[in-house]
């Protein structure tokens, strides 16, 4: 029966082009990809994007730097996402870069509503300006930051957030009155408790807000690389203006494409430094624009490598193309989101890595897919029995089954992608105590032909429904173990739940494959 089709839009940020791809891009992508897969399995319509920002000062310079233009800049590292993207099975459904014209229409369209509804007005300017963060800062609030070597030293030339060198700015620049919405952002951060994820974050947010806002600058003429105020070309529009814009002029703003039914977005991932531009300023400048805010907003911790923070000058920022030579991507999606609760900072370490592939996917993924397939092959020539025998002890299995895929898709619709891998886990284990406690080798010995055949019923088809459960996290690797199941060539990207997801699909009759390994050991 065709049910009205629910849409889903997910997003990552949009990467700066200054610097290359590294973990903690591929983290919040490839959150954002088990999300879009797991709505595409439910039969949702799902928009999936993400892209780069390659506007600013901070680019501008880092072009500079290697004596090229910013565009070759920005060129050379969209390069670097379009072939990592595929390598790590992103299935995004569009990629904005904010140079091109569909996006530079989208802002100049933004910006032209907050004008007409009387939200921006010239002014002057003169602050301190944060160039690494594209932040401001006001007097005051470096003076509350704390020098970083010297504690309770005031420092004003410092940035609160990266400890990095401030500097003064003055200069004629265009303001939005985010002074205006203080009220109306708490009032809404309240009315609207999964605003805001996690639970602490949104406090920090409201803390934020509540200590006051000031109206934000907007344009800047100190530099060029970015997009133009229509009629004031000596203006460029603030780059976070311009960023957040992409997720609607991804979806075709402001025309009334079809893909604007995608509108207001599910869920826009973030990494937690970026969580006040998300939290407070766009949902400012959509209430400004009379335009529906996104449902949720989901900051997420950052990672620090075998114990300490990532960064270029210690050059151990972790490159994707490094850690796709020593693992699969697969196992490298299951790590990331299985290791750390989301909202949470985590640790990277090679070691934390083996122990989590060899313990919970060859150990106990791939030991069961085995036994159970080589069971089959070795008792009953690979051909799945009928049941005929259902007791109690087959009966909870199915159970628990059924309740893993429900609470799978809580876990899920919270962003508790490392609760959902432990449920699943958790039936994997359960499969293996099943083998443990039914021996089929001692019911094939015995000549118990009824017990046997619904045991192995029940494991292979336990582990069809646990490889569906799975595929959004290891599309590679579920499709293998899927195709040694069905004896098929499955496509994971078509398979539904309401098609694929009750117990007892699988026929008596059916032939599955001899098992191949899906998960082969990790040297320690
Ligand atoms: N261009 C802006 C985002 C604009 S969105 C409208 C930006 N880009 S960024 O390339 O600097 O950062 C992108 C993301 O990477 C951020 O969400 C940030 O949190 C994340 N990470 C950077 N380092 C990280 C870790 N060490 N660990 C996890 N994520 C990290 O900000």
């Amino acid at each position: 029966m065709p049910q009205e089709q629910s849409t889903y839009y997910v997003s990552t940020p949009i990467y700066y082009v200054n610097d290359e791809p590294h973990l903690g891009h591929m983290y919040t992508t490839i959150a954002a990809d088990v999300l879009a897969r797991q709505h595409r399995l439910a039969g949702d319509d799902v928009f999936f994007l993400t892209g780069v920002d390659e506007h600013g000062q901070k680019v501008q310079q880092a072009a500079e730097k290697r004596g090229i233009a910013p565009i070759e800049l920005a060129n050379q590292v969209v390069q670097r996402y379009e072939t990592l993207w595929p390598e790590l099975s992103i299935s995004n459904d569009d990629f904005i870069r904010t140079s091109s014209d569909r996006h530079k229409k989208g802002v100049h369209a933004m910006w032209q509503r907050l004008l007409d509804n009387g939200s921006i007005y010239k002014d002057f300017y003169e602050d301190w300006y944060c160039v690494p963060c594209e932040t401001y800062w006001t007097e005051t609030q470096l003076k509350d930051a704390t020098h970083p070597e010297k504690e309770n030293c005031l420092n004003a030339e410092i940035c609160p957030d990266c400890k990095r060198s401030v500097e003064k700015i003055q200069e004629e620049s265009y303001f939005f009155k985010l002074s205006d919405y203080q009220d109306k952002i708490i009032t809404y951060i309240n009315e609207h408790p999964d605003f805001i994820a996690p639970e602490s974050r949104k406090n920090e947010v409201l803390r934020f807000v509540e200590g006051g806002l000031r109206d934000l600058s907007i344009s800047r003429t100190t530099f060029s690389w970015g997009v133009p105020v229509e009629d004031d070309e000596g203006h460029v529009i603030y780059v976070w203006i311009d960023a957040l814009s992409n997720y609607l002029s991804a979806l075709g703003f402001p025309e009334d494409t079809e893909n604007m039914k995608f509108w207001p977005a599910d869920l826009h991932l973030i990494g937690k430094d970026i969580l006040r531009f998300h939290a407070v300023y766009w949902p400012a400048m959509l209430m400004a624009a009379e335009l529906p805010l996104p449902k949720r907003v989901f900051a997420h911790g950052w990672w620090t490598v075998e114990g300490e923070k990532m960064s270029k000058s210690k050059g151990n920022a972790l490159r994707p193309a490094d850690l796709l030579d020593a693992y699969e991507s697969d196992t490298l999606r299951y790590f990331l989101l299985r290791e750390v609760p989301f909202g949470s900072d985590g640790d990277f370490s090679h070691d934390a890595l083996k122990i989590r592939y060899n313990s919970e996917l060859a150990n106990d993924v791939g030991n069961l897919l085995n036994r159970s397939l080589s069971m089959l092959k070795k008792y009953r020539d690979g051909v799945l029995p009928a049941v005929t025998d259902e007791q109690s002890g087959d009966r909870a299995l199915i159970a628990d089954v059924e309740a893993m895929q429900r609470e799978v898709a809580a876990h899920l619709e919270n962003q508790a992608f490392h609760l959902a891998l432990e449920r699943i886990n958790q039936v994997v284990r359960h499969g293996n105590r099943y083998v443990a406690e039914n021996e089929p080798w001692t019911l094939a010995k015995e000549g118990n032909d009824t017990r046997l055949n619904t045991v192995l019923y029940h494991l292979v088809e336990a582990l069809r429904l646990i490889a569906v459960q799975l595929s959004p996290f290891m599309p590679v690797k579920m499709q293998q173990m899927l195709s040694q199941i069905l004896n098929a060539d499955v496509n994971i990207e078509t398979l539904r739940l309401h098609e694929v997801a009750g117990w007892g699909l699988l026929q008596a009759g059916h032939v599955c494959q001899k098992p191949s390994p899906v998960f082969p050991r990790m040297d320690a």
